[in-house]
């Protein structure tokens, strides 16, 4: 006898049947919608890259999660763990011949290595909006007007979310004003960006660690307690400039907002459900030197990514579990072998007419059509009997209301 293997995916990994395709696709349209009402282009890009150019700074969490193998030819491959790298060497290698700005989207398959918990998968489906070679603020209001736009395509309130925006730039001055040295800001922002997930006092032990002394310790958690982005002059433009498109009501202003993620250099942002019950929505930023980094001509840069798993959590809690299952098309049924060719040709009629048809694939008793018919969401149903053949004339069932029409054979 075969051996049995195990029927789950690989922890972390996902399968999706059909119930949960309704849910991806109800995201997904909204992401689709969204993007192209913002006028984004959508691109694509191989899942794999070279590790070297995913893998980054020792201490970042996401470089320690990549996927990552030999190929026959000795080849170190990693599975990409976000689109951004792949995004900017995609850019640098057509940074002649491209028009900047650069409005791009995707929704891309990424892969981490993470611990399991709530909202953390180790692969998902991560959205991304990005404008390259943009200085000004407007970038960041448009990627954010974008994807609160999607929320509200996929039936979330203003109530049920919000943005917290901050900006490394404003942290930095606060921090060089607190007499910390720039050398150490990145250190500062590493640790500082583990607030809530790990204690105070082991945050504070990994900024001694990267040689803060005990007052710049303390002056550093002195500033998470910042209320207000008066005097930096790119937030007070953005909160602006989100007032006049008309969605200012899902912003507010959070210190705490840094980014795991060390190439970020401006604006920052994530986004969360109000009741604070699920991890982070998206997240993103400016991030103006990544190019040059990986060997790219200078160029300003400012995108998120949106991952698919914590907005289907927040949907199923929010608007319910059978929420994203929409009633479409016709069930066609038929009683007996001999109404099959009846049934067959209605069937062509309707598609012909643009319906999508569930034609039964065998004879049966009305009752367990129609209960079919039900369960896999036709919005109306026709069943042939000999006396309808006879007539000429069936009747179409309208699953919600019940009412019935008479049509032509
Ligand atoms: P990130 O914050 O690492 O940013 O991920 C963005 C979003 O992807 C998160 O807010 C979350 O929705 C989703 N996500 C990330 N990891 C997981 C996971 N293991 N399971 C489920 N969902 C996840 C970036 O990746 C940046 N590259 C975004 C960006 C684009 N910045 C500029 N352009």
């Amino acid at each position: 006898m075969a051996e049995k293997i195990s029927f789950e995916a690989p922890r972390g990994m996902r399968d999706f049947y059909p119930e949960d395709m309704t849910w991806r696709n109800k995201v997904f349209d909204a992401f689709r919608a969204s993007a192209d009402a913002y006028g984004f282009e959508p691109y694509d890009a191989c899942v794999v890259e070279s590790y070297d150019l995913l893998a980054r700074k020792a201490g970042e969490e996401v470089g320690e999660q990549i996927y990552h193998f030999y190929d026959k030819s000795e080849r170190h491959i990693a599975l990409r763990a976000e689109m951004t790298p792949t995004l900017a060497r995609m850019v640098a290698q057509r940074q002649k011949e491209l028009r900047f700005p650069l409005k791009w989207t995707t929704i891309a398959q990424c892969f981490r290595y993470e611990r399991m918990t709530k909202g953390r998968k180790r692969e998902h489906y991560q959205w991304n909006l990005d404008i390259i070679g943009e200085d000004s603020v407007l970038a960041e209001e448009e990627v954010i007007g974008a994807a609160v736009d999607a929320l509200k395509r996929m039936g979330l309130g203003s109530g049920d979310f919000k943005v917290h925006v901050s900006s490394r730039k404003f942290l930095g001055e606060l921090l060089a004003k607190s007499g910390i040295a720039p050398d150490l800001h990145a250190q500062v922002f590493l640790a500082l960006d583990k607030r809530g997930k790990m204690p105070d006092s082991e945050i504070a032990a990994m900024m001694k660690d990267g040689g803060l002394s005990d007052a710049d310790v303390s002056a550093a958690f002195a500033i998470m307690d910042t209320k207000e982005y008066a005097g930096c002059a790119e937030l007070e433009e953005l909160f602006e400039l989100a007032r006049t498109a008309g969605f200012a009501d899902s912003l507010v202003f959070d210190i705490s907002v840094i980014r795991g993620l060390s190439y970020y250099t401006g604006v920052v942002f994530e986004c969360f459900d109000t009741k604070g019950e699920f991890r982070a929505i998206f997240g993103g930023g400016r991030y103006d030197n990544l190019l040059t980094t990986i060997g790219g001509e200078p160029t300003s840069a400012v995108g998120l990514g949106f991952g698919d798993v914590v907005v289907t959590e927040l949907l199923k809690a929010r608007l319910g579990d059978g929420a994203a299952a929409e009633k479409k098309g016709v069930a066609v049924g038929f009683m007996f072998p001999e109404q099959r060719d009846a049934a067959v040709r209605l069937a062509a009629k309707l598609r012909g007419e643009g319906e999508r048809v569930d034609l039964a694939l065998r004879s049966q008793k009305p009752k367990k059509f129609f209960s079919h018919a039900d369960q896999s969401g036709a919005a109306k149903a026709v069943f042939l009997g000999p006396d309808d053949i006879e007539k000429g004339v069936a009747r179409i069932k309208d699953m919600s209301t019940r009412e019935e029409k008479e049509i032509a054979l």
